[in-house]
Parts: C-alpha cells; structure tokens; sequence
C-alpha cells in the first residue's frame, strides 16, 4: 500500500456534487421496490413508524459519521479504516468494518443485480405495450413466469451487470454526474404522475391508512429488526458505499445540511412509492403481503390502465433502472477503490469485482425457482379452526414441499414460513451486517476519534448541534441497534 492516497480517485467538483451522488446511492430499488413490499410483509403503518424512527435516530448520524471518517482519510474504506485505526489507536476491531463492508456489498450487490435484470425485463413489457389494459391476474402470471425462468433471469442479471461495468470501469465522474444531474429530478415528476393517478383509484385511502395508521399489535421483532436494517440499506449506509464517496468530497464543506437533504429525499421517494403502489393493490383486489413481486404485480396494472399509460409506463421504468443503475455502483465503488489502491487497474478492479459478485448472484436466480424449496430455518406452525397457533416445529434446513407433503398426510392447518438463499442474502447482510457495521462506525466516530478531530472535520452550524450530534452517536444510535440486533437474535 502506499503511504498516501490522497486524490488517487479524484474530487467531486462540489458539494452538490457529492449530494447528487449521494441520493443517487440512495435512492434505489430500496426506495421503489424494497420499502413497498416489506411495509406489505409486515403490517403497514406500525413498521412505516419504526422506519421513520430508525431513519432520524440512527441512520442520519450515521451517515455523517461515514462521510466524516471517508473525507479524513481519503481511501477506500478498507484502507480508511486501518489508517484511522492506526491514527486513534482504537482496538484492530474497528479496522474490520472496512472488510466486513467489503463482503456486504458483494452479497448486496449479487442480489441487487438480479432484481435490477427484472426491471430490464418490465422496461421492454412496458415499451411493447403488454400490459395495455391488463388485469391483476395478467400481471401476476407475467411476474411468475419471469421467476420461473432461470436462464432469462441470468441473462438479464448479465445484462444489468454489464452497464454498472461499463460505468464505474470509467470512473464516476463523467458517466454518473450528468445522468443522474438530468434523471433524478425526472424520476421525481414521474413518481408524482404516478401519486396523482392513485389519488384518484378508490383504494386511495385505505392505502393512505396501510402505511399510516399505526397498529402496535402488528409489531414483532423481526418487524423491528427489518425496519432498522432497511434504513441501512435505504441510506446505503453501513458498508462503506457513503465513506467511499465521503472521501471524495471536498474538503472544509459542512456536513450538516448535506446529510439532511438526502436523508430527506430517500425518505420521501419511499412514501411517495407506497403512496402510489398500495392504493392499487386495494384498488384491484391484490395482495399486500405478496412480497418482492408487490411492485411488479401492482404499477403494470396501473400503468396499463392509463391513457398514454405505454409512454408512461416505459418512461417510469427506464428512471427506476437508472435509480437503480446509480445504486449499484455505489454498492460496488469501496470494492473498486480498494482493488485500484492495490494497484489493480480501474478497468480490471470492475472486472473482479462484478464477476465475483455476478456469480454469486446466481444463488439469487435459482431461489425463485430450482432452489426455491430449499429452505434453511423453517418454522412450521399448526393453526387451529379459528388460526390460532397450538404449536410448531423448527428445521434448520428443510426442502418445504416434502414437508408439505408430509402434513398432508398427519392432516391438520399448517403455515410453512422458511428463508430462500436469497432471503438468507438479504436478511443476513442487510438487517445483520449493515446495522452491526453502523455500530462500529458510531461507536468508534464518538469513542475513539478526538472530540476536536471530530469537530473540526464535521463543521456543523453551531457547536449545540453537534454536542446533540455526538450524543447520538455516542450513546443514542449503538444502544438502539444493539438493542434491536440482541433481541431479535437471540
Ligand atoms: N440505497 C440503495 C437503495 O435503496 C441501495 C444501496 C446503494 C445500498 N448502496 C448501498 C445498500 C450500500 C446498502 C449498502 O436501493
């Protein structure tokens, strides 16, 4: 390694650059996709308030404490942490948040891909006007027979691949600055197009409801657990997506209001999405809980039902690709940055890094379909007449249509509920790793760095808020994720 990397990968040309940046990770397939289905899986407005917590009380501050510590050092994050490490003398711990980052993204990256492929594949459905006056049923066997076709689901996984390649082979500054400059405002009047068509659907206010009404009975833990690992995912933060970047951001520029605009936007895009997605499924008759097929079962219907809906419907779908396009690239930039700081070519560091995670990306193809039986933590749950649970068993590994098959004979209601490899993907990095990388970042910004270091980097408006600052990320933000991680762990 050499001694100093400073200005290796270059400077955004501005604050607002970084801020572009920065929302463009952001918003994603998390925003439109993720944050839809799993309010659906998990009851609506009560998990819609725990995210909205999570958001202000954890990822905020922390996401400013990754810019900051990406910004001092200037490298990967791999290697901003071994230097910081080293600078603070904080216990060699901490330097593992770089190399558990590393992993995440991989993992993340590998199963953005494949979603991001189905997004191809909708764009080209929307352009060929299919969906053109379609009903919910249409839709729901299009989505299915998509999953249940493993090779088009690689090719368009290959597909999507390539373009994050071809991007970050070239650097971020050309390619990503302009589109995005151009796109994501555009995104951002589609996504209204869209809220003013469910405005007028008679499901309007039931979804309004869904998402807003809080029912504190809905909540479980693993709601919780789900809630404060999606704020993660949806901020990108936790595995070093936003301190790579932050180590491109010039240097004096205050944080505060930086972070607050695009913690503000993510948010909204989110509402905004669910706002339009759940007034359709109430509208025609779909399901709420249907999973990772919500959006894909509920916006064809209701762009199909639109006058100009092919237009429409063609354009919305290229903005989520892009969405989605400038995502992924910040998922794969820490990997990127550390190959090159290694001295690996850019072009050849892309080459590793998305081959490595396109591979493993196939675990994701095969867990809609050929592995899709195959389940590990299986929990089968005996439900009386009125559905009450009487009793369950638990598999660590079970393939679920034996079991099935096996109930039929003792008879008996039964709900089977197991984790795909791509669940376990998922689940592991985003609401696992992500919020356990946050703790290091929080614990070793408040404990470890100096107060005045600290400070000096932060620049925040006045000294009361960033006293209120590192509060939180002292105290406030460790205790709340360690407290969600332990009990829904163990
Ligand atoms: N935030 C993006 C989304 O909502 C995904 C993303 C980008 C991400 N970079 C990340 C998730 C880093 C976790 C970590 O779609």
């Amino acid at each position: 390694m050499k001694a100093d990397h400073r200005g290796m990968h270059g400077i955004w040309a501005s604050r607002w650059t970084f801020i572009l940046a920065a929302v463009g990770s952001a918003v994603g397939l998390g925003n439109i996709w993720k944050f839809p289905y799993i309010t659906g899986e998990y009851g609506g407005g009560a998990f819609v308030l725990v995210y909205l917590i999570c958001v202000l009380a954890v990822g905020i501050p922390v996401m400013m404490a990754e810019i900051l510590l990406g910004r001092k050092a200037r490298m990967s994050p791999v290697h901003t942490m071994e230097r910081l490490t080293t600078q603070y003398k904080a216990p060699k711990l901490f330097a593992g948040i770089g190399w558990m980052g590393a992993v995440s993204g991989f993992f993340i990256l590998s199963f953005y891909s494949v979603i991001a492929g189905w997004i191809l594949y909708y764009v080209y459905k929307m352009a060929t006007g299919f969906f053109t006056g379609a009903e919910g049923a249409l839709a729901e066997a299009t989505f299915g027979g998509l999953l249940a076709n493993p090779l088009r689901l690689t090719v368009l996984h290959t597909l999507f691949m390539l373009l994050v390649g071809v991007v970050i082979a070239r650097g971020i500054h050309r390619g990503l600055e302009n589109t995005l400059r151009l796109l994501m405002p555009v995104l951002f009047v589609m996504l209204l197009v869209l809220l003013g068509y469910s405005l007028t659907t008679p499901g309007f206010e039931q979804g309004w409801d869904f998402l807003f009404r809080f029912e504190p009975e809905k909540l479980t833990t693993e709601a919780v657990i789900v809630a404060l690992g999606h704020s993660f995912f949806t901020l990108s933060l936790g595995m070093g997506a936003i301190m790579a970047y932050g180590a491109y951001m010039p240097a004096g520029q205050p944080l505060g209001q930086t972070v607050l605009i695009v913690g503000f936007v993510d948010t909204l895009v989110a509402l905004v999405a669910g706002l339009v997605i759940f007034p359709i499924v109430f509208t025609h008759g779909l399901e709420p809980g249907a999973g990772p097929g919500l959006m894909f079962q509920t916006l064809p219907v209701a762009l199909g039902a639109l006058p100009g809906g092919v237009v429409i419907g063609t354009v919305f779908f290229v903005l989520v690709l892009i969405a989605a396009w400038s995502s992924a690239i910040s998922i794969a930039e820490p990997a990127v940055a550390w190959a090159v700081e290694k001295g690996f070519s850019r072009a050849r560091a892309t080459v590793f890094v998305c081959s490595l995670a396109w591979a493993l990306g196939l675990g994701t193809v095969f867990s809609f379909n050929d592995w899709s039986q195959n389940q590990a933590f299986v929990t089968v749950t005996e439900l009386n007449e009125a559905g009450d649970a009487v009793g369950s068993e638990f598999y660590l590994y079970a393939a679920v249509d034996d079991l099935k098959k096996a109930k039929e004979v003792t008879g008996g209601t039964y709900e089977i509920k197991g984790k795909t490899l791509f669940d376990i993907f998922d689940f592991l990095t985003t609401n696992i790793l992500l919020p356990l990388g946050g703790v290091l970042i929080a614990l070793f910004t408040g404990w470890f760095m100096s107060r005045s270091s600290v400070e000096d980097e932060a620049r925040l408006a006045s000294q009361h808020l960033f006293a209120v600052w590192r509060f939180m990320i002292r105290f406030v933000s460790p205790a709340a994720i360690l407290l969600v991680l332990y009990n829904g762990l163990f």
